[in-house]
């Protein structure tokens, strides 16, 4: 029997698929969903101390298919700030979901004076909530300005929120900043009692016909699937540095993802955007193919893929430079799909009836070419 369950910072998870807050935790009913799906444990929707941005505009979700031309990416942009309501309705919300759900509940606070923090975490507190998430870091409009202050602000806010309540707190950082492995080291010092790694980033993005600043004309929160390698970057850097565990948060998408995640040092991985697009169901799936992956591996426990990653991260200085590649092509399964041409800098493809000519004394052994290739291309040993 597989065991998927972690020890999160004093929380008992049934599997490590937290629903991050967003849209979809924005109350009880929805917290409920994800709890019937088989997430461990939902973060209510921040609620906001700025009125304004208790009001979310109207649309307020754009899909930018970005990229270079058949390698598409995908961006999702949203202007949604808050939970919509004062702090006595969020802690309403708090009591309805603890009251429908039997998984933890963590409250989500985005505060913009420095003694509100502990105000609305003691009220969450006091309405049932097992944690506190607290996030400085919301990317749309005025974090912007806060971007280069991060750390002190979240250091505040974390130390007085640590001050006046017993549940675990934990912060959820912003990627943009210089260090995020020296924020984490600080953060655990200061009394954290977990790391988020990361809210999603500040974005912006125009229309050419126009020429104005898209839907609201603002800095937008953006993420996708591409933001993973740049958070698992910044996890596998700070895995070795800190002892609380780390949240992670961007773009999973599926059990690949998960698995990446937590090899790269997180305990958790928070999901929003594959529920907006795929619905609440969806994490049945990875659950399922979590385990089959843990057993194909003969891993009886989830939890100890943690940091397995982290701990192979060679310096650069050890990275093989040996020249001992080359590209070699398999003529069976070329398809003349001609990817390859352009993508040889060096000059070592050729080509004849539109399939490849590899000039191995040319090749530089990169292993482009066989990335972009439809099979037949692979890197052979010198
Ligand atoms: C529409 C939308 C609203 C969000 N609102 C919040 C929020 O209120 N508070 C918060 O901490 N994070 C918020 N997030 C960020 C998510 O919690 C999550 O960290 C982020 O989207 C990255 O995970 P994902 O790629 O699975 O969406 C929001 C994300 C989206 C897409």
């Amino acid at each position: 029997m597989i065991d998927l369950s972690i020890e999160f910072a004093g929380l008992k998870l049934k599997n490590p698929l937290i629903a991050a807050s967003a849209g979809t935790t924005k109350d009880a009913v929805h917290c409920k969903k994800a709890a019937d799906a088989g997430y461990s444990a939902v973060i209510l929707k921040s609620v906001q101390e700025e009125m304004i941005n208790r009001y979310n505009p109207f649309p307020r979700m754009s899909i930018i298919r970005n990229g270079i031309p058949g390698y598409q990416s995908v961006t999702f942009m949203t202007y949604e700030q808050a939970f919509e309501g004062e702090i006595e309705d969020y802690c309403e919300e708090i009591k309805r979901t603890k009251d429908m759900l039997d998984i933890p509940v963590i409250a989500s606070l985005n505060c913009a004076n420095e003694q509100t923090w502990a105000q609305y975490a003691v009220k969450c507190e006091a309405a049932g909530a097992d944690a506190l998430e607290i996030v400085p870091s919301c990317p749309v409009g005025a974090f912007v300005r806060e971007a280069a202050e991060f750390y002190p602000a979240a250091s505040k806010a974390l130390k007085s929120v640590k001050e006046v309540v017993k549940i675990p707190a934990g912060l959820k950082m912003t990627q943009q900043m210089s260090n995020p492995i020296l924020c984490a080291r600080n953060l655990e010092e200061d009394g954290a009692d977990w790391v988020t790694m990361f809210n999603r980033s500040s974005g912006f993005q125009i229309d050419i016909d126009t020429m104005e600043p898209i839907m609201h004309k603002g800095f937008c929160g953006h993420g996708g699937p591409w933001v993973i390698q740049s958070v698992m970057r910044w996890i596998a850097a700070s895995y070795p540095y800190v002892r609380i565990p780390i949240s992670a948060t961007g773009g999973a998408a599926n059990y690949e993802d998960v698995v990446r995640y937590m090899l790269s040092g997180a305990a958790t991985v928070q999901i929003a955007s594959l529920i907006y697009m795929k619905g609440y169901d969806i994490v049945k799936r990875i659950l399922e193919d979590l385990v089959e992956y843990l057993e194909k591996h003969k891993l009886d426990k989830v939890s100890t893929l943690t940091g397995i990653g982290a701990n192979k991260v060679l310096p650069l200085s050890e990275a093989d430079r040996s020249h001992r590649y080359y590209a070699e092509v398999d003529y069976e399964n070329c398809i003349r799909c001609q990817n390859c041409f352009p993508v040889c800098i060096y000059g070592a493809i050729t080509q004849e009836d539109r399939r490849p000519v590899i000039h191995k004394d040319i090749c530089d052994g990169c292993g482009l070419c066989s990335q972009v290739c439809n099979r037949a291309i692979t890197m052979k040993q010198r």
